[in-house]
């Protein structure tokens, strides 16, 4: 059976108010749609801690800068509401444009310096976008817990600064990238690619683990490790590499020698399709 779909913000008030009045707690897992494993995996996390599960699909226009991939972004939201009656999904938040932006609106989330490297310097906008829609998504629902994906790393620092600072009273959980079988990690924009573009997006992950095995075998050298990491990204034919970086994992300032943890993160465009991934070393 399909879960109870819901359009309206009022709509949605009411139910949330009698799962409330129940004493029910509310998980919210935001998503854009185009399911994959990756949001099912914060679906299951949801539903293993929370009593009333919330999905919201609501493709956001204002994290798309202009010529970025907003029109062509994959909907699908007929299967996935059959992927959601799959996971006993308790209710599915649709929200129309129209009602999250409404003509008069004018207020943005800014968030500083760890919105402003990687992503921040190549989207400009993004996460002021993503950081608008998720607390006026928090606001909406009002959930216990928020569910999201270390696969957008710099996303999660930028939403957990954002609670903090705003003192927005919800908990925000991470949960770890799902890849496939042979290690690429799951993306909505994977529809784009070619088989033979699909193939060669393995680079990212490789790129990633030989980061780890160097790091392992001693290499403090954050010069020498990226270096390394852009011969096996170039290995594939039409790669282009927007970024390969070593920083702090908190500060996603760029790290030179490797002594403690460090997040090593890519941006790579394979076939035209930017994707991205991460991965912590040390
Ligand atoms: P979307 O790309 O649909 O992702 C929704 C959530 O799923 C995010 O928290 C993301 O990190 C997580 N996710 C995506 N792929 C994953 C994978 N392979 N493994 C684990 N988690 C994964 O991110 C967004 O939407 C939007 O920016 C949003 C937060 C909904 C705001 O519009």
């Amino acid at each position: 059976m399909h879960p109870q779909t819901v359009h309206t913000i009022d709509q949605l008030r009411e139910v949330i108010a009698a799962v409330r009045r129940a004493g029910k707690t509310v998980g919210l897992v935001p998503t854009m749609g185009a399911l994959h494993e990756g949001h099912l995996s914060l679906i299951r996390a949801s539903k293993a801690e929370c009593d009333c599960t919330v999905v919201s699909i609501f493709v956001n226009p204002s994290q798309f800068a202009a010529g970025e991939d907003l029109e062509k972004y994959p909907r699908t939201l007929a299967s996935d509401l059959d992927a959601l009656a799959g996971c006993n999904v308790d209710m599915v938040f649709v929200p129309a444009e129209e009602d999250v932006y409404g003509p008069q609106h004018a207020t943005w989330v800014e968030i500083g310096s760890v919105a402003e490297p990687l992503e921040g310097k190549r989207r400009p906008g993004h996460f002021r976008g993503v950081a608008t829609v998720v607390l006026k998504l928090l606001n909406m629902v009002t959930p216990d817990v928020a569910y999201f994906g270390q696969k957008d790393y710099q996303q999660l620092l930028v939403i957990r600064r954002m609670v903090e600072d705003l003192d927005v009273p919800v908990a925000i959980h991470a949960c770890p990238t799902v890849r496939e079988p042979d290690g690429l990690a799951i993306s909505s924009r994977h529809a784009y690619l070619s088989p033979a573009g699909r193939q060669r997006a393995l680079v990212l992950w490789k790129s990633l683990q030989l980061a780890a095995e160097l790091v392992e075998q001693g290499q403090r050298r954050a010069d020498v490790i990226i270096e390394r990491m852009q011969e096996v990204i170039l290995s594939a034919e039409d790669a282009e590499i927007d970024y390969i970086a070593l920083v702090d994992p908190e500060t996603l300032e760029p790290i030179e020698k490797i002594t403690t943890r460090t997040l090593a993160a890519l941006a790579v465009k394979i076939d035209g399709t930017r994707l991205i991934d991460n991965c912590l070393l040390g």
